[in-house]
C-alpha cells in the first residue's frame, strides 16, 4: 500500500482517531476529550470541548519556543516601493497593541469586526487581533463596492471597522475611506467606531464621530492578553458567491481550522518548520486567509505579504524575484496569475535571470489549472507543479497531491486525489454514485473533516438547502467532475450561476440582479465566457421593455457602470448586447449553459425542451456583428 493510501485510509475508516493524532500537533489550552460530537443543527462538530486561541498557537506559542527573533512576515510591496520584515515578537507585540485598541471600543468575544483593508502587514495583524479576542472578523475584499461592503456589515453587524485611507494597486491610488462611510450610509447596521489607517499616498479625512486614528488609537493602547475560546466558537465569517445576490457568511471554528491548517502545511505543502512560504493572493479571499495569514504562522513559518501584481510591478518577473530575494519554498498563486506571465515573458526571459534552486514547489488554486499553463510553468520553472482544488467553505484543499506523503505522477487537467479526511464522490441527479469517467456533482460524504463550514453566517436554513438537503449525508460542492479509473478527479467547472474570474468567485446571478435593474431592461442573462488571461469574463444579454428605445452602445456603458459600481472594478463586466428574445425552455427557464456554449464557439445540441429554436440563432447574431 502507497504512502498516500495508507494515510488515506486511516482517516477515512477512523477519522476520529486520525483526527485526534493531528490535534496533538497544536498547542491547546485544553486538548478536546471529545473529538466528533453531532451539534443541535446535526451537523458534526469537532473537538467541541478543547480550548484554544489561533493568535496564540500563530504567535506567542512559537515566541515561548525559543523562535521569537525569527521572520514571521516579510512584507515586500512594490506599489508602494516599501520593504518590511516582522520577526514572531515584533508580530506578537503589535497584534497585542491591536487587539487592546479594540478591546478599549468594547470588542469582546463573539463580536464581529469587519477589515476592509489593502494588503498591508496590519490587515493581517487586525485578523490576529480579532482572534487574540475571541472577536470573529470579517475581511472583505479591497476591490469590492461600497454596496458589498454595506450587504457584509449589515449581515454581520460588526462592532467597529478597520480600514486603511487606501489601497494602492499598479499606477493608481483606490481612496477607500469614502467607499467604507458609503458604506455605512448605505447599511442599516451601523458600527461603533472605525479605525483607519493613514497611508501617506493618500491620507483620509477622520470627519465622522465614530473615526478613529489607528496610529493615534495604537500609540495609546494597552497589550491584551490570548482569550480562550471553544474550538468551535467562530475564528471568522468570510462572506462568498452564491447564486443569488446575497453573499453567503461562511463560518470558521478556531479549532477545526487551526488543526487542519497545521495538517496541510506538513502534508499538503511539504514545508519545514524554518521554511518561507508565500501565497500570493490576497487576505480578502479563503487563500489568503489560510495561506498567507494563518497556516504559515502556526506552523512557525515565514510568511510573505505581497502587495503587488505578477506583472507590471514592475515585469514579469516579479515572482521570480521575490523567490529568490526571500528564498522562497513553496509558491502558490492562482493560473491566471501565471498565464499574465506567460503573455509577457513566453519565452521565461525574466524567470532566468533569478535563481530559484531554493523553490521546491509550485501550487495553483482558485479555477482549473489548464494544461497549457501546466505545462508551461513546469517546463519554465523546472519545478513540480500542483493543482489543487478547494473553496472558501473548506478553508483548505479538498483534492490536491499531498506532496508530504508522497509525490504522486500529475496528469493534466486533475487536481490529483482527496486529501485524507475528504470523501469525494460524484453523484448523479439521484444521488447515486456514478463509476470511472462519468461526470456528475461532486459531492463530499459527511462528515466533512475539520475546518469545514458548519453552518452559514446567522442562515443554517441557507446551509442545509445550498448544500446539504439536496443529496442526504452529502456535501454537495457546487462543481461538476469525474474521478478517473485510477481514484483522479477531474473538476470540470461550476454547474451554478457562480464563475470565477481570474481566480475570484462571483456571482451572475447578482449581476443579473445589477443589469435587470435598470430600468430599460426587460430581462437579461449573464453567462461566464472563456478568456485566456482571466479564465472566464461576464458576458450580459440584455432584452429591451417593449417600446424602449436606446443606443445600445450607451446601454452597454450604463450597465458596465452600474455593475462596477455595485460589485467593484473585479466583477470585468464589460459588455452587454441587446438581444430581440433569449433563448428558454418552454417552462420559461433562460438556457444559460446553450447561450454559454454559444459564446465560447462549443459544439452543443439544441435542448428538447426550448420553446423557440431560432431565439439560438439571434444569440449567435448578436455576437458575429
Ligand atoms: N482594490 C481595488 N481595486 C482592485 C483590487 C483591490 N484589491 N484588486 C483588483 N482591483 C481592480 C483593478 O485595479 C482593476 O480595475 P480596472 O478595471 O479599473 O483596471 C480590476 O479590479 C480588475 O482587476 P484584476 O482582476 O486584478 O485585473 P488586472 O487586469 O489588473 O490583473 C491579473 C490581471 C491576472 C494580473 C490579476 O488578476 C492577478 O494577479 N490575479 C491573481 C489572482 C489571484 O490572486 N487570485 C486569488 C485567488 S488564489
Ligand atoms: P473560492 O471559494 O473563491 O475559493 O472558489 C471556489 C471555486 O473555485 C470552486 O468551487 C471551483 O469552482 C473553483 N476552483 C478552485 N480551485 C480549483 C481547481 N484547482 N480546479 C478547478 N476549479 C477550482
Amino acid at each position: 500500500m502507497s504512502a498516500y493510501q495508507k494515510e488515506y485510509q486511516w482517516a477515512q475508516n477512523e477519522p476520529e482517531s486520525f483526527w485526534k493524532a493531528q490535534a496533538e500537533n497544536i498547542d491547546w489550552f485544553e486538548a478536546p476529550k471529545t473529538i466528533l460530537k453531532t451539534d443541535e443543527n446535526g451537523i458534526e462538530r469537532w473537538f467541541p470541548d478543547g480550548v484554544l486561541n489561533t493568535s496564540w498557537l500563530a504567535l506567542d506559542y512559537h515566541c515561548e519556543q525559543g523562535r521569537g527573533d525569527k521572520k514571521a512576515l516579510i512584507y515586500d510591496s512594490p506599489v508602494t516601493e516599501t520593504k518590511r520584515t516582522y520577526t514572531y515578537y515584533e508580530m506578537r507585540d503589535q497584534v497585542a497593541k491591536i487587539a487592546g485598541m479594540l478591546a478599549a471600543q468594547g470588542v469582546t468575544k463573539g463580536d464581529r469586526v469587519v477589515i476592509y483593508m489593502p494588503m498591508i502587514p496590519e490587515a493581517a495583524m487586525a485578523m490576529f487581533a480579532c482572534a487574540r479576542l475571541g472577536a470573529i472578523h470579517s475581511v472583505v475584499f479591497g476591490g469590492f463596492a461600497p454596496n458589498e461592503l454595506a450587504v457584509r456589515i449589515e449581515d454581520a453587524e460588526p462592532k467597529v471597522i478597520m480600514t486603511a485611507s487606501c489601497g494602492v494597486e499598479v499606477n493608481k491610488v483606490i481612496p477607500y475611506k469614502p467607499m467604507v462611510d458609503k458604506a455605512i450610509m448605505d447599511s442599516r447596521w451601523k458600527p461603533e467606531s472605525v479605525f483607519v489607517l493613514q497611508r501617506p499616498e493618500c491620507e483620509a479625512e477622520l470627519g465622522q464621530e465614530r473615526d478613529i486614528d489607528w496610529q493615534q488609537a495604537y500609540d495609546n493602547a494597552l497589550p491584551h492578553a490570548c482569550v480562550p475560546v471553544l474550538a468551535t466558537d467562530p475564528l471568522y465569517i468570510l462572506y462568498t458567491s452564491g447564486t443569488t445576490g446575497k453573499p453567503k457568511g461562511v463560518v470558521r471554528d478556531n479549532g477545526g481550522h487551526a488543526v487542519a491548517m497545521k495538517y496541510s502545511m506538513h502534508t499538503i505543502y511539504n514545508m519545514p518548520q524554518d521554511g518561507v512560504f508565500w501565497a500570493a493572493s490576497d487576505v480578502g479571499w479563503v487563500v489568503g486567509h489560510s495561506y498567507i495569514v494563518y497556516a504559515p504562522l502556526i506552523h512557525g513559518c515565514t510568511t510573505i505579504l505581497y502587495e503587488g501584481k505578477p506583472v507590471r510591478t514592475p515585469d514579469p518577473g516579479a515572482f521570480w524575484r521575490v523567490c529568490e530575494e526571500y528564498s522562497v519554498d513553496v509558491l502558490f498563486s492562482a493560473p491566471t496569475a501565471f498565464r499574465a506571465i506567460k503573455k509577457e515573458d513566453p519565452e521565461g526571459e525574466f524567470l532566468k535571470k533569478y535563481d530559484l534552486s531554493k523553490l521546491k514547489t509550485i501550487f495553483m488554486a482558485g479555477e482549473r489549472l489548464d494544461p497549457p499553463t501546466l505545462e508551461w510553468v513546469q517546463s519554465k520553472a523546472n519545478k513540480p507543479v500542483i493543482d489543487h482544488w478547494w473553496q472558501t467553505e473548506t478553508g483548505w484543499a479538498i483534492s490536491g497531491n499531498p506532496v508530504g506523503v508522497e509525490l504522486m505522477p500529475v496528469k493534466a487537467g486533475s487536481s490529483t486525489k482527496p486529501i485524507p479526511g475528504y470523501q469525494v464522490e460524484i453523484l448523479n441527479e439521484l444521488g447515486e454514485s456514478v463509476g470511472p469517467n462519468q461526470q456528475g456533482f461532486v459531492a463530499l460524504k459527511r462528515p466533512l473533516p475539520p475546518s469545514c463550514l458548519p453552518t452559514v453566517w446567522r442562515n443554517h436554513d441557507r446551509f442545509e438547502s445550498g448544500y446539504l438537503s439536496q443529496f442526504p449525508g452529502y456535501y454537495v460542492s457546487g462543481d461538476g467532475g469525474y474521478l478517473d479509473e485510477d481514484g483522479y478527479l477531474f473538476i470540470m467547472g461550476r454547474i451554478d450561476d457562480v464563475i470565477n474570474v481570474a481566480g475570484h468567485r462571483l456571482s451572475t446571478g447578482e449581476m443579473e440582479e445589477i443589469v435587470g435593474g435598470h430600468p430599460a431592461i426587460a430581462e437579461c442573462a449573464v453567462v461566464g465566457i472563456h478568456d485566456d488571461l482571466k479564465g472566464q469574463l461576464p458576458l450580459g444579454f440584455v432584452v429591451l421593455k417593449d417600446g424602449v428605445k436606446v443606443d445600445a452602445l450607451e446601454l452597454e456603458g450604463e450597465l458596465v457602470g452600474k455593475v462596477r459600481q455595485e460589485i467593484g472594478a473585479v466583477a470585468c463586466f464589460k459588455h452587454a448586447l441587446v438581444v430581440e428574445r433569449l433563448p428558454k425552455t418552454r417552462s420559461g427557464k433562460i438556457l444559460r449553459r446553450t447561450i454559454r456554449q454559444i459564446a465560447d464557439g462549443e459544439q452543443y445540441t439544441v435542448p428538447s425542451t426550448i420553446d423557440d429554436p431560432s431565439s439560438l440563432d439571434e444569440i449567435q447574431k448578436v455576437l458575429n456583428s
